[in-house]
Parts: structure tokens; C-alpha cells; sequence
């Protein structure tokens, strides 16, 4: 562990969410859910309808505060997460985003280098505050012992809903960009390593006290545009968070990385690595010894939806081979809406049992 270890500790005291990062392993390990906020919940539903929309959500404090404890009430995780999204960063650089029911995310394309001067990094104070609110009143709100999780995407990532506009299967638009104008491309990601950057200090000064970092899309890059997009500016955001916070733990979630997430650990200096579904987890279990590192993950969102003995089973299986390793219980990508929430309450108390 880094020289933060000491500052790490005396907060883990209060928050066991926290003490996988000092080293220690749980039995059983903390547990908290990627998109435990969300249209899974019938309470969700109506707030977000309070709301009149996704984004009035994200905006409005005292909603997203709510939201954001929906969850902890039913279900007592060790950690929230704000109530947010990854796209508030280019809305409030000034994108337009609009989000549809049934057709996720559109924003208004910017392809090429010269567009970008419809960007206005100096202009996200009024957005970003209503988060930090968002995450200020959540630490009030928040037992004591739930730690709060603060996030953003990563500058890959955002960049591909920026560059294409809307969610895709194969990021196209944003990796021709890369290959084409390494350079052009190179500044938009530098805006968001910028922004990425302020937001999350806001954040943590804010009151959360863990941050993720969501690489949705890292699985779609060949290894050097990997190095180059993912781990360099995931690298960046990591080192400037560290000398304001060295005692707020970062997870990178560099989703589809495989066998380069080991590469992404040592080079980023990330303090918890998120597995997803497709990482086996007897690799979860082995893979990062050695690296100084929590193991975030990886139950199949859609096995909570199924729930059962199939569940079960695959439960025990990650339980044991990540017994007595620094882990922490999670899912490899988001929950669902289709996910029945007495499923999400079986989980948990599957993985309260511990083994
Ligand atoms: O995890 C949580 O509970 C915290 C909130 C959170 C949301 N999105 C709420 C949300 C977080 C951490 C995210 C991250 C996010 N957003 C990612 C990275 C993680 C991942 O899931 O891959 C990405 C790629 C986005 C962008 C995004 N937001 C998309 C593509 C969509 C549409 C798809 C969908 O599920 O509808 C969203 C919308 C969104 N973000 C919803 C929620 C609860 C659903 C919106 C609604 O209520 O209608």
C-alpha cells in the first residue's frame, strides 16, 4: 500500500467498506452493487417520475439524494453510490444531451478537432455544484458506517458518447477519430482528463470517500491505443487525485481489459481493480496477488435476474476463491431493470454469510 496506508486505516475503522484497502480481508467481504439505484426499484421509478426526467434526477439534490438511499434502506450496502451518471461531464462542458426513454443517451456528435470549440471547460461550476450538493447532503443523510462512493467515466469512454452521440456496439466514430488524428482526438481527451479531474476533488471535498472510475469501453481498444486512451489518462486523473486525497481509494473499472487489466493496475496506480463477468474468478483470485490491490466483482448482473441455485452456486464459488484476499462483493457490470429486487436481497444475505 501506498504511504497513505495510516490515513486509510483510521477511516476504515468506521467504515468496513474501506478496510480491504488497508490490506485487511473481510468474512465476510463488503458488498455493494454497480447501478444499485434504478429502475429495478418501484421507489426509483417515482422519484425519477417526481422528477420529470433522467437529468432533472441527476440535478435535483434533494431526488438524487434520494435515490441514492433507496437502496442502503432495503438493503444495507456497505457502500452507496451517488446518484449521477457518467455524462454530466459533457453536459456540463456544454454538449447537448438529451436521454429518451428505451434509447439511452444522444448528444450532439463532435467528430473532429474544430468542434470542440463548442466545449467550455470554464462553464461546469453550476452543473458540478448541484452534485457536490447532491454528495454533500448524502454524507449527512448516510449512516455513519456506509461509505459513499464518488465516480466519474473515463476519459475513453465519455469520449466515445461524445465522438459517436449516442451508445454503440463497436465505438467506431471515437476510434477512427484516434487512428485518424491522434492528436485532435488527444485534446478532447485531455479536456476530459481536466474536467475528469475537478469533478471528482469536488467530490471528495464534498464528502465522498472512495472513487470509481468507469471504463465501460476499454475492451475495444488494441493494446498501444489501450495504453494511449485508457491507461495514460486513467493514469493522470489517479496521480492528481492522489497528491490533493492520498487517502481516498480509487477503483478503475476498465470493463473487457482481460489479461490487460494487470497492465492497467501497475500503471495507473489505481487501488481497486473492477473485474467484469468475463474475468474467471479463479483468475480474480490469483491474478492480483502480489499487486497491492482490491478485487472489486463479478456475479453476471443476469444470474440476479435469474436468481435460484444457479446464484447461489456461483456465489459460493466467488466467495471461496476470494476468502482471505482484500475483496469486495460486487456485480461484473450494472443491475438490470428486469432484476426482481427480493433477488438483490437474497444476494446479499448469500454473501453476508460469508464462508
Ligand atoms: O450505479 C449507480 O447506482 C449510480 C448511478 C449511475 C448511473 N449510471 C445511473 C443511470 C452510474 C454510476 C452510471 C454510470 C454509467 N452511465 C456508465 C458506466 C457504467 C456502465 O453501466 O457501463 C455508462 C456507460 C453510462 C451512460 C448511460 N447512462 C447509458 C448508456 C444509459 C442508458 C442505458 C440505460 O440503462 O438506460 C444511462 C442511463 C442511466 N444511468 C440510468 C441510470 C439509473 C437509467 C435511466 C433511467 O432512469 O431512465
Amino acid at each position: 500500500m501506498p504511504s497513505s496506508t495510516n490515513t486509510m486505516s483510521i477511516k476504515a475503522t468506521k467504515r468496513r467498506f474501506l478496510a480491504p484497502f488497508t490490506g485487511q480481508s473481510l468474512n465476510p467481504p463488503p458488498v455493494w452493487l454497480m447501478r444499485q439505484a434504478g429502475r429495478y426499484l418501484p421507489e426509483y421509478r417515482a422519484t425519477r417520475s417526481e422528477a420529470g426526467g433522467f437529468l432533472k434526477l441527476c440535478y435535483t439534490p434533494r431526488l438524487a439524494t434520494e435515490v441514492t438511499l433507496q437502496p442502503i434502506r432495503r438493503y444495507g450496502f456497505d457502500a452507496a453510490i451517488l446518484f449521477s451518471d457518467i455524462l454530466v461531464v459533457p453536459d456540463a462542458l456544454g454538449q447537448t444531451l438529451g436521454f429518451y426513454e428505451g434509447e439511452g443517451p444522444k448528444l450532439d456528435p463532435i467528430r473532429h478537432v474544430a468542434e470542440l470549440a463548442r466545449l467550455s471547460p470554464e462553464g461546469t461550476g453550476e452543473k458540478f455544484g448541484k452534485v457536490f450538493e447532491t454528495v454533500a447532503r448524502l454524507r449527512q443523510d448516510l449512516p455513519d458506517e456506509t461509505a459513499l462512493i464518488g465516480f466519474c467515466g473515463a476519459p475513453w469512454t465519455v469520449a466515445t458518447y461524445m465522438v459517436q452521440g449516442e451508445g454503440s456496439s463497436d465505438q467506431a466514430e471515437a476510434r477512427l477519430w484516434a487512428y485518424r488524428d491522434p492528436e485532435g482526438f488527444g485534446t478532447l481527451i485531455d479536456i476530459l482528463v481536466e474536467t475528469s479531474i475537478e469533478y471528482l476533488d469536488g467530490q471528495v471535498k464534498a464528502g465522498a470517500d472512495c472513487l470509481q472510475i468507469f471504463d465501460t469501453w476499454a475492451g475495444s481498444l488494441p493494446d498501444t491505443e489501450f495504453d494511449n486512451w485508457v491507461v495514460e489518462p486513467t493514469k493522470r486523473i489517479v496521480e492528481a487525485l492522489k497528491e490533493k486525497h492520498p487517502a481516498v481509494p480509487i477503483i478503475g473499472f476498465p470493463k473487457g481489459a482481460g489479461a490487460s487489466s494487470l497492465w492497467y493496475v501497475s500503471e495507473t496506480g489505481v487501488n481497486g481493480i473492477g473485474c467484469d463477468t468475463a474475468m474467471p474468478p479463479y483468475m480474480m483470485g490469483e491474478a492480483f496477488d502480489g499487486e497491492n490491490v482490491v478485487v472489486q466483482g463479478n456475479l453476471d448482473p443476469l444470474l440476479l435476474v435469474t436468481g435460484g441455485q444457479a446464484m447461489e452456486d456461483r456465489v459460493a464459488q466467488i466467495l471461496e476463491l476470494m476468502t482471505g484476499k482484500p475483496f469486495i462483493f460486487n456485480l461484473g457490470h450494472g443491475i438490470v431493470p428486469q432484476t426482481p429486487p427480493e433477488n438483490v436481497a437474497r444476494l446479499v444475505e448469500l454473501v453476508r454469510q460469508g464462508t
